[in-house]
């Protein structure tokens, strides 16, 4: 082997294996990272194993323990073994997966991937799918394929005309929409005019007749865009309800299911997304609650042929496969990674039993954590974990509201100093709270009453 690799494979062993003792925050400062790292460009090369023993040493510090089981911030995950080695396979075949002719294997392992995603979420088998960079960017495969339709049916050929001079398009969506689906519109000419974000209910859920009302002010073609867990308060909108709606007025229904999609694949949690399979467009994440390394989002699409026309391109020097599978038609990409192969990788080692037991063993370690850190003094559960999401307050007699944010930022910042937990801040329904995100494989009972106790310890402190 060489010894790069060999570097590269003992490093990372032992920063895998030194996950449960090591702080999950980072240690080192800005000063010390710049400190490290800027500097002239090297004149002269240096030895491969050199500069990773070099950039183990000097990057580790520098480094989140988000891949450790007491990682609760955002919505990050971690990766199961076989994707991760599967990456690292990735990088070493170091395939264009644009096209069937430059790795035939890549596109067969993906193709198997991506029919394998559409059976585990329950979603039509005849939907088409691209593996993008994250879910951002199947935002911007989605909404693509809706563009390229609702302008169709509107007699406008957004492909060739482009958008200057098109019928305006409404994306109508939750005031608890990710800001990626904003962006997702920007990029595709929408502006952000174009977003009609409707006021959500107590359980943060659009209500159908909000939807209707919202619609019905709609002049011209309009898209949808439906929660399948905020981030929050994983709040899962009424797809039974709202999807016919959307459809009755003429409406494309697109889904943000970064994560929430996935419980679709536990028998106990699936009915938060009930009818979530009649929508038109699905985006997730695989590198978020199919752990599985950065990065890796999942478009799906039910009309392919919209897919296919708003992704696809031709060129003389590209070598079309009769039936084969070029991804450069579905992905916005032209060169990329075949990031399909740790998908494929993570589904063959857990299993559909294997991802449903992560799934619920996330959904029971949140409740139980939020549950947990609720029951401290001066604690409060803002809201109970709902599938893998829950939030917490922290409070001080005598404190107002505005003092209570303070309080609570900080003492999320006191949590995280302790090393033992990492979690991270929101605004939600005006007032500060602390996110409890559970969405690694990795997390267990012991690092549940772990986690309980650094916070105790910091509330016992205040
Ligand atoms: C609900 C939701 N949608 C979309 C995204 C964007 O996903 P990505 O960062 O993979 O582009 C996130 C990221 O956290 C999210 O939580």
């Amino acid at each position: 082997m060489s010894k790069a690799l060999e570097y590269a494979h003992r490093a990372a062993s032992a920063w895998l294996d030194g996950l449960d003792e090591r702080p999950v925050a980072a240690r080192a400062t800005p000063q010390d990272l710049a400190a490290a790292f800027q500097g002239p460009l090297p004149e002269t090369g240096s030895r491969p194993e050199d500069v990773i023993a070099w950039l183990a040493q000097n990057a580790s510090d520098g480094m989140l323990g988000s891949a450790s089981g007491r990682f609760f911030a955002w919505v990050i995950g971690g990766s199961v073994e076989a994707a991760l080695a599967a990456d690292w396979m990735v990088a070493a075949w170091d395939q264009n997966a644009a096209l069937y002719a430059c790795s035939p294997a890549a596109s067969a392992v993906e193709e198997a991937a991506g029919e394998w995603i559409k059976e585990l979420l329950d979603l039509p088998r005849d939907a088409s799918f691209a593996f993008t960079t994250g879910c951002q960017m199947a935002h911007l495969t989605g909404l693509a394929s809706a563009r390229n339709a609702v302008l169709q049916r509107a007699g406008w050929d957004v492909e060739t005309e482009g958008m200057f001079g098109a019928p305006p398009v409404a994306i109508v969506t939750s005031d608890q929409k990710h800001g990626s689906v904003e962006r997702a519109a920007r990029h595709l000419g929408f502006g952000r005019r174009a977003i009609v974000a409707l006021p959500t209910d107590a359980s943060g859920r659009i209500a159908p007749a909000t939807l209707a009302d919202g619609l019905s002010r709609c002049s011209g073609p309009a898209i949808v865009v439906l929660n399948a867990a905020d981030l929050n308060i994983g709040a899962c909108d009424r797809f039974a309800e709202l999807i016919p709606i959307a459809h009755a007025a003429g409406a494309w229904v697109h889904v943000d299911g970064a994560f929430g999609l996935f419980a679709r694949a536990s028998r106990r949690h699936r009915h938060h997304l009930n009818g979530v399979e009649l929508a038109d467009s699905w985006a997730t994440d695989a590198h978020k609650w199919l752990n599985v390394p950065f990065d890796c989002g999942i478009a799906l699409v039910r009309d392919r042929d919209a897919h296919r026309a708003a992704m696809t391109l031709s060129a003389s020097y590209i070598a079309p496969q009769a039936n084969a599978r070029d991804q450069i038609d579905w992905t916005p990409e032209w060169s990329r990674r075949a990031r399909g192969i740790p998908v494929y990788a993570a589904l063959k080692e857990m299993g559909r039993q294997g991802v449903e037991a992560m799934i619920d063993r996330c959904c029971a370690h949140c409740e139980a954590l939020v549950a947990g850190i609720g029951a401290l003094p001066g604690a409060q559960v803002l809201h109970p974990a709902t599938l893998n999401q829950g939030l917490v307050r922290f409070r001080r007699d005598g404190n107002t509201p505005e003092q209570d944010d303070a309080y609570t930022d900080e003492t999320i910042r006191r949590i995280n100093a302790t090393g033992e937990a990492f979690f991270s801040g929101t605004t939600w329904r005006e007032r500060r709270a602390m996110r409890v995100s559970v969405v690694n494989w990795r997390t267990g009972a012991g690092d549940v009453d772990r986690a309980i106790a650094a916070v105790g310890s910091v509330l016992a402190e205040s």
